[in-house]
């Protein structure tokens, strides 16, 4: 059974004393919970990871970094490794999303070598993939977002866990949802390119994530569809009611 994960992804967001706050509340929140095959991750500001790693280590939770570099090591200034990530015992890293992609000149090439890189470092890799609205409408979503699965997945062998999240940049912050059968139509597309390009094997466990305005109200449908295993969360993941509301309801689920 694939597991199912859902992740907070708090962008840049919560000053020291909330992110700590927050940590100890949803550590306590889910102690003793019985989570089945649901994973709970969260991925701070990277300033606040080591402070996450103490407080959750003893608890169900798994961090997670939004950024790595594509180098190793060196004179980088401003950058984070995933060697760094890897001696710290971090679990997961976001890599390839679209504000990234926008606003940091993220390429498909980057995103590649960034994402060979968390493998060697065994750290899995949290890869984002969507289009735009404007491609939306052009009728060129499915193009676009095989596109992005092949530059990312350039010449990496899949032996590891590996996430991918769709997230259609029209529905990131926006209020607007992708209708459950929208994703599920996405996330289809994405679960046979792994099929062809890899094996049904491999196609079977990767974890699909949908993110884009889900919150308490919508994610039942959402994770109810066939290839849809959890959630990127943004906005709805910084209050925790709402956070621990939507793992309540995939633990239900
Ligand atoms: P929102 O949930 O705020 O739309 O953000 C989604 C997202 O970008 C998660 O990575």
């Amino acid at each position: 059974m694939r597991k199912i994960i859902i992740a907070g992804n708090w962008k840049m967001n919560k000053i020291f004393p909330e992110a700590e706050d927050f940590f100890m509340d949803i550590a306590e929140y889910i102690e003793n919970k019985k989570l089945g095959n649901v994973e709970v991750v969260i991925c701070p500001p990277s300033v606040y990871l080591e402070m996450a790693g103490d407080i959750t280590a003893d608890h169900q939770l798994f961090i997670g970094a939004q950024n790595v570099s594509r180098f190793e090591s060196g004179a980088y200034t401003g950058e984070l490794s995933a060697l760094m990530f890897n001696s710290m015992e971090l679990d997961y890293c976001i890599i390839g999303h679209s504000e990234r992609r926008k606003y940091f000149a993220e390429t498909d090439k980057s995103i590649n070598e960034k994402l060979k890189i968390l493998q060697e470092n065994e750290i899995i890799p949290i890869v984002c993939i969507g289009e735009t609205l404007n491609e939306r409408e052009s009728g060129i979503t499915e193009k676009i977002v095989l596109n992005q699965l092949e530059g990312a997945f350039r010449d990496v062998q899949i032996n590891d866990d590996v996430v991918i999240a769709y997230e259609p940049v029209w529905a990131i912050g926006t209020g607007v949802t992708a209708t459950p059968q929208q994703a599920q139509e996405i996330h289809y597309l994405i679960r046979n390119w792994f099929v062809d390009k890899y094996s049904k094997e491999v196609a079977e466990n990767i974890p699909i994530l949908y993110g884009g305005s889900m919150k308490p109200e919508n994610i039942k449908e959402l994770l109810s569809q066939q290839d849809i295993d959890g959630g990127l969360i943004g906005g709805a993941s910084l209050d925790i009611s709402k956070f621990s509301e939507m793992i309540d309801i995939a633990v239900e689920l």
